[in-house]
């Protein structure tokens, strides 16, 4: 099927590329020239497993970049919306270059289309999609769905092609079809059978189910999944916090609770809160919605404390480890907001680092993949060092702050060497504190009694609240 996907974003390349992988022909359609230079030229603008493979096995052929968005939609069945839906200052989500691709579409619509919102919208977007295409002279029928995206960044391209379910939120039965259509690779399991399918990721149920519902139902679903997820963090967050007060173990109240079938095992990693380009942005989104509705969302309010909470309990126990801040050098692994990507957008790291920073440290980071980002963003206000060794050299403290898994198989002996303190303060519980003590370190972790050489430190396991601007 001829798509068009607006929008080359982190969904939409990635959708795109996926697309031309299940065999259709597809155009991506941006207004950003350098960037469509860039894309064909064979450039990959975002650090993405397989996108490279996908890029060069379509380019040019089932996959084009063109910033003609009333060519490609012309000549297109399906139009993706997958442009960016940025916070306003009040925490709702910024609609205005939705709006735009609509108005954009709507003269170019001159047989059966439907448009299809990939990006991540509000409740009742599919509504205003339609009638600002309505409003804007549409020539043809045509049909508004929702088909959210739940890709992760670093697993991208298995997320799209091996995902746990495909939502199709149409409200005709003509437009559920088409989308069916598209993905029937997937959920006929054909595309799993190809020698040249990207390979299977662990946990993959193939082939995935396809969930038809309305519109609506869907743009919810996406608002409540994230909204869910960053729940599970802030909750395990929270428990790790009365581990750390009664000298419980973390990681064994989460095996206890995440067999439990009901409650899963994933997404309960204690750690310095979550970040990233969705879940800050979303939950807060979320929260609007739910108030225009009338429906006052307090637990989101919750998470979003126990998330900033989160780092400044983190500054609390670097300041417990170190007495005072002002003057401290300090070794920092990561930046990204996680491990596997090179984005720094609402990095918990890059926000520990920027209050640490205010705090009189002086830092020294390396992360594997985000420096050119990170530097963007921090400027030359942080040393961003060669390697983990060498950010650590002379340093009164290593701070680990993405769970990179390179960083879970550093070289501890060559590490106590560098470090001018052996001392480990650990934000994504990455390491055994009692491995940790016997290599000679005291260790800091998330929800876990801080260990040393000396044994368990049970006065240095709940750092004290203090009053501190540090966030
Ligand atoms: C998230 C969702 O997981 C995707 O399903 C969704 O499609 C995407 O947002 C989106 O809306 O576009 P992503 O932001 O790429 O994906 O990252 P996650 O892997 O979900 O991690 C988010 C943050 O939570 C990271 O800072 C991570 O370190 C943190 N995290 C995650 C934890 O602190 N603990 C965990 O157990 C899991």
């Amino acid at each position: 099927m001829q798509i068009a996907v607006i929008g080359s974003g982190y969904v939409g390349l990635v959708a795109g590329a996926c697309f031309a992988d299940l065999g259709h022909d597809v155009i991506v359609v941006d207004n950003d020239q350098k960037k469509l230079a860039a894309l064909n030229r064979g450039e990959v603008p975002i650090h993405e497993n397989f996108l490279p493979e996908l890029l060069q096995r379509h380019r040019g052929n089932k996959l084009r970049f063109s910033d003609d968005l009333k060519a490609a939609v012309g000549a297109s069945a399906a139009i993706f919306v997958a442009v960016g839906t940025p916070p306003t200052e009040q925490g709702e989500a910024d609609l205005s270059y939705v709006e735009s691709v609509a108005r954009g579409i709507a003269g170019a619509i001159n047989a059966y289309k439907i448009v299809v919102e990939k990006s991540t919208v509000p409740v009742y977007t599919s509504d205003w999609v339609r009638k600002i295409i309505l409003r804007n002279g549409v020539a043809g029928e045509f049909d508004v769905a929702s088909n959210p995206e739940f890709l992760r960044e670093g697993t991208a391209v298995t997320d799209f092609l091996y995902p746990d379910r495909i939502v199709v939120g149409a409200d005709t039965e003509r437009c559920a079809s088409v989308l069916r259509e598209i993905y029937a690779p997937l959920s006929d399991g054909s595309y799993y059978k190809r020698p040249d399918a990207i390979p299977q990721p662990d946990r993959a149920q193939i082939p995935p189910p396809l969930i038809v519902t309305s519109a609506k139902s869907a743009e919810l679903i996406k608002h409540a999944s994230n909204a869910y997820l960053a729940m599970k963090i802030s909750f395990i967050n929270a428990v790790a916090s009365i581990c750390e007060s009664v000298g419980a173990n973390v990681q064994q109240v989460c095996q206890g609770i995440g067999t439990d079938t009901r409650i899963g095992p994933r997404f309960l990693n204690p750690g310095i809160g979550y970040g990233g380009s969705c879940f800050p942005k979303d939950l807060m989104a979320f929260r609007s919605v739910a108030r225009e509705c009338g429906y006052d969302f307090r637990l989101l309010e919750e998470v979003m404390r126990i998330n900033e909470e989160q780092r400044a309990r983190f500054i609390r126990k670097v300041r417990s480890a170190l007495w005072t801040l002002r003057g401290k050098k300090l070794g920092v692994l990561g930046l990204a907001f996680k491990g596997g990507t090179d984005d720094v957008r609402e990095s918990p790291a890059i926000l520990l680092i920027q209050s640490l920073l205010q705090e009189g440290c002086e830092i020294s980071a390396y992360d594997p993949a985000a420096h050119e980002r990170a530097r963007e963003v921090l400027g030359s206000s942080v040393r961003l060092a060669e390697s983990a060794y060498d950010a650590a050299r002379g340093a009164d403290a290593l701070l680990i702050l993405t769970e990179w898994e390179e960083f879970a198989a550093l070289d501890f002996e060559r590490m106590r060497v560098e470090l001018k303190y052996p001392i480990v303060i650990d934000g994504r519980n990455l390491y055994d504190p009692a491995v940790m003590a016997a290599s000679g370190f005291t260790y800091y972790s998330v929800g876990r009694a801080a260990s040393s050489p000396e044994g368990v430190d049970a006065a240095a396991v709940a750092p004290p609240a203090r009053k501190s601007t540090a966030q």
